[in-house]
């Protein structure tokens, strides 16, 4: 299965506990969505959460968009409930806090494995423990994984690193991640930006992200959508160089050469299967945003 073949330029997560944002995200034109037991709903509310977010699921209304469920972990009190309730309204994929190794991803398979409410349920793992980011690799590798969502917030703070506008204390880690997914064929998500009201700083960040291979950024207020959305889809330039460097590259090899000389850089092959991934993805794209 090609994961990555539908877009994840913006992923918002919602508290599972919040009623009114549960209702609103049905009409905002984000790609994805976590739906959140974990960090973003209290102790006091998790059961509450739990109930509501499943009766949600289950009505749905979410379509297109990707629906992606963060229940608690299980070494906490809530984990197995979490799961346990939210395999009946069959997820279409859970995303599993505080990864450490490939057998905390087999644990949970082996879960869904078990119900047939859930045999095409994927899982995603958080990214965000010094350990986790060790064993990338493994865990990409590991049953039914579909993609990786860093914990920029929980990573900082195991790492004891500080906040750099430029995230230079990250950028080892961020990288580690997107080798490993790119290794598995899994989507990739940036952490979030948490100053949701400050528009320069997530536009900055959000281009570092894309820069790096990034799939999309994960994103906490409706806010922060439309830049996301702009950041990580082809722009009319780069959709414009694409097919250029195509029709370029084909002009070439019909006069029995193997490179083409566009705006100044050599076209390889291996440039026109980026050309070619360039227009798949804006067509994805504009087919979504005219549905
Ligand atoms: N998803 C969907 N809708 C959201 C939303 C979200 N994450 N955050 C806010 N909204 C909605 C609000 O319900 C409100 O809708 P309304 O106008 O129809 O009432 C609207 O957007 C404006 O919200 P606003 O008043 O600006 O924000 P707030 O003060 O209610 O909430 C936060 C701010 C940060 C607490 C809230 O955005 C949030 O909880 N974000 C998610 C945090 C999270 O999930 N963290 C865990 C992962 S890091
Ligand atoms: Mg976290």
């Amino acid at each position: 299965m090609d994961h990555r073949a539908r877009p994840y330029r913006s992923v918002l997560y919602i508290p599972g506990s919040r009623a009114r944002a549960l209702e609103k995200a049905r009409t905002l034109p984000v790609d994805a969505i976590i739906f959140d037991l974990e960090d973003a709903v209290s102790i006091d509310e998790k059961a509450n959460a739990r109930q509501l977010l499943t009766k949600t699921l289950s009505a749905g209304g979410y379509d297109p968009r990707a629906q992606i469920v963060r229940i608690n972990g299980f070494d906490t009190p809530w984990g197995t409930a979490d799961l346990e309730a939210i395999i009946a309204a069959s997820p279409e994929a859970i995303l599993l806090p505080k990864v450490n190794s490939a057998a905390d991803i087999e644990a949970l398979a082996a879960r869904l494995d078990a119900h047939t409410e859930t045999a095409d349920t994927t899982i995603w793992a958080m990214m965000e423990t010094p350990r986790g980011i060790l064993n990338a690799d493994q865990i990409a590798g590991a049953p039914r994984m579909a993609g990786f969502v860093i914990g920029t917030n929980d990573l900082a703070k195991d790492l004891d690193s500080r906040t750099h506008p430029d995230r230079t204390p990250l950028l080892t880690s961020l990288q580690l991640c997107l080798l490993a997914a790119r290794a598995h064929g899994l989507v990739c998500l940036d952490g979030v930006y948490n100053s949701f009201r400050d528009e320069d700083g997530l536009q900055r960040e959000s281009e570092q992200g894309r820069d790096m291979g990034f799939d999309g950024k994960t994103l906490i207020h409706p806010a922060q959508v439309a830049a996301a959305n702009q950041v990580f889809a082809p722009s009319e330039a780069e959709i414009d160089l694409a097919r250029r460097q195509i029709a370029g590259f084909e002009t070439a090899t019909a006069s029995g050469q193997a490179i083409a000389v566009v705006d100044g850089s050599i076209v390889e092959n291996l440039h026109v299967e980026t050309a070619r991934a360039t227009l798949a993805k804006a067509a994805v794209i504009a087919r979504l945003e005219q549905a």
